[in-house]
């Protein structure tokens, strides 16, 4: 590939900083300054340096992002803003997309990737990938409904939700942390409508066993660290 779109898509910089970089020698391959933008790199075999730091090549990016209420989880839409218009350029946004979706209204933990096939496992049905949310609601929570959401309710799908796991604290009844093992369709919202509730807001605070980092402001982004990536990846059941 190009020398400046490896750059770039190694978040060293936006299109006319690495011609810069190059130009001002601070890239070089295999040990010898670059000349040019248009130079072409093998990404698996070329040494490429960035002011004497090696470069290395990585196929996919990872991306958490504290999605803010009033933004569609999607790469394009016609008339709202999407999560992915959020990115700044350089971090080739063209190329990231939201793994599952969350509702418009909803805030918290959105993951953005252009790795398909980890998506495509994360979001199987059959995966049964936890998901928590802070649910706040129109009326606490009683004992009652806690063990009908833990038991599985009837939403009005062909089956009934996966037993759901709900934490209350008692000074606080009106706002559950529901853990669920499915993505259905507006899945939250419709659980609590089936107790007779309904959710005033929503936040997803994790993503199996990825948390949302809470020092990120809505709006913010940052990228998984290798760490976080084995995290996720050990949170699919085979
Ligand atoms: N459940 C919902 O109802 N909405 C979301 O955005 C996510 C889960």
């Amino acid at each position: 590939m190009r020398l400046d779109k490896f750059l770039r898509e190694m978040n060293i910089g936006t299109r006319s900083q690495v011609k810069n970089y190059i130009r001002q020698g601070f890239v070089a391959v295999n040990g010898i300054p670059a000349k040019s933008a248009d130079m072409k790199v093998d990404e698996n075999t070329d040494k490429v340096t960035f002011r004497e730091r090696p470069v290395q090549f990585r196929k996919y990016s990872y991306y958490m992002l504290n999605k803010p209420a009033g933004i569609v989880s999607a790469t394009t839409d016609n008339t709202a803003d999407t999560v992915v218009s959020l990115l700044k350029d350089e971090i080739h946004a063209g190329e990231l997309f939201p793994v599952g979706r969350l509702d418009k209204d909803t805030t918290g933990l959105l993951l953005l990737t252009n790795d398909g096939e980890l998506a495509h496992r994360l979001l199987s049905p059959a995966r049964h990938v936890d998901k928590t949310y802070q649910v706040t609601l129109e009326h606490p929570v009683s004992r009652h409904d806690i063990d009908r959401l833990e038991a599985g309710v009837d939403i009005g799908d062909e089956k009934p939700t996966l037993p759901a796991r709900v934490s209350v604290a008692a000074e606080y009844p009106d706002t559950i942390l529901l853990t669920i093992h499915e993505g259905r369709f507006h899945q939250v919202k419709r659980m609590m409508l089936a107790v007779g509730n309904g959710v005033r807001g929503l936040k997803r605070i994790s993503f199996g066993k990825l948390c949302l980092d809470e020092t990120l402001k809505e709006g913010d982004y940052r990228e998984l660290t290798p760490a976080e990536i084995e995290l996720l990846k050990t949170s699919i059941s085979d």
